[in-house]
């Protein structure tokens, strides 16, 4: 795994200390994004044009506790959230007409997914303090009118009613992945709710008793430069919560 994704794969609350203290407007952001990030489709889904930190960017070789806005994880398109975008582009019958939300967004690309795909709503969250303005850039960079975005943690809190909630990589830590199953369980049970999550098998959610509740839809190669990127892994996958 590249430094930057292993360093990243941690709380984000490391670095909020460091990132409160920067510029949030959404005009300095922009400009930040775009002079940091290049466009890439060298991804699963090369339909989408991504703004992403690549080697050929400045912060890919810097120190991530000298990033600014903290670990920039919408700055990277994760396996589980390739897998997730990818399966949504290849059967939009699963999104058409619904209501969707992309939880732990990142660059935005699952959402974007599902709003290509024909959802009736596609909102956004991540608790990032840039991932809402990336997630703009690359709806504009994709034909979209910028979606909805929530930046307030949601999980444990709020069990509004959604047709299909879509999770990419986020079982990168216990204590996540424990409010995730018992918050996600309460969405299913209350409004009936559809869970898919792309994962490529990590630790967290493997050995996690979510397993038990979860069959698999469908698994994909990850291109070459996502392997280099996650060293050791090869594969993603999608998975749909059957509790
Ligand atoms: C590993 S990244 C995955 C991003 C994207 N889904 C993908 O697969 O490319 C995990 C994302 O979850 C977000 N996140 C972490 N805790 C969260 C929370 N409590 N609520 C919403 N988003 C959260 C992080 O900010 C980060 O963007």
């Amino acid at each position: 795994m590249h430094a930057a994704c292993r360093t990243l794969l941690r709380p984000l609350s490391l670095h909020f200390a460091l990132s409160i203290r920067r510029q949030t407007g959404a005009t300095y952001l922009h400009s930040f994004i775009l002079q940091h990030t290049e466009v890439v489709t060298n991804h699963l889904t090369p339909e989408l044009k991504l703004l992403l930190l690549t080697p050929r960017c400045k912060y890919w070789h810097v120190r991530p506790e000298h990033w600014p806005y903290g670990d920039p994880y919408w700055a990277i398109y994760w396996p589980g959230g390739q897998a997730m975008a990818r399966y949504l582009l290849d059967n939009p019958e699963v999104v058409r007409h619904k209501q969707i939300l992309d939880l732990g967004s990142g660059c935005g690309a699952a959402a974007i997914a599902a709003k290509i795909g024909g959802a009736s709503y596609v909102l956004a969250n991540d608790i990032h303090p840039v991932a809402g303005a990336a997630l703009t850039l690359n709806c504009k960079l994709n034909g979209l009118q910028p979606l909805p975005f929530l930046s307030e943690n949601i999980i444990g809190v709020d069990t509004s009613h959604w047709d299909l909630i879509v999770l990419g990589d986020m079982f990168y830590d216990e204590q996540l992945a424990d409010g995730l199953h018992q918050w996600l369980r309460r969405c299913i049970d209350q409004h009936g709710t559809t869970v898919l999550i792309g994962d490529p098998g990590r630790g967290h959610f493997i050995d996690h008793p979510i397993q038990k509740q979860l069959w698999k839809m469908a698994e994909y190669s990850l291109p070459e430069s996502s392997k280099q990127e996650n060293y050791g892994l090869t594969c993603t996958a999608v998975w749909k919560y059957q509790p």
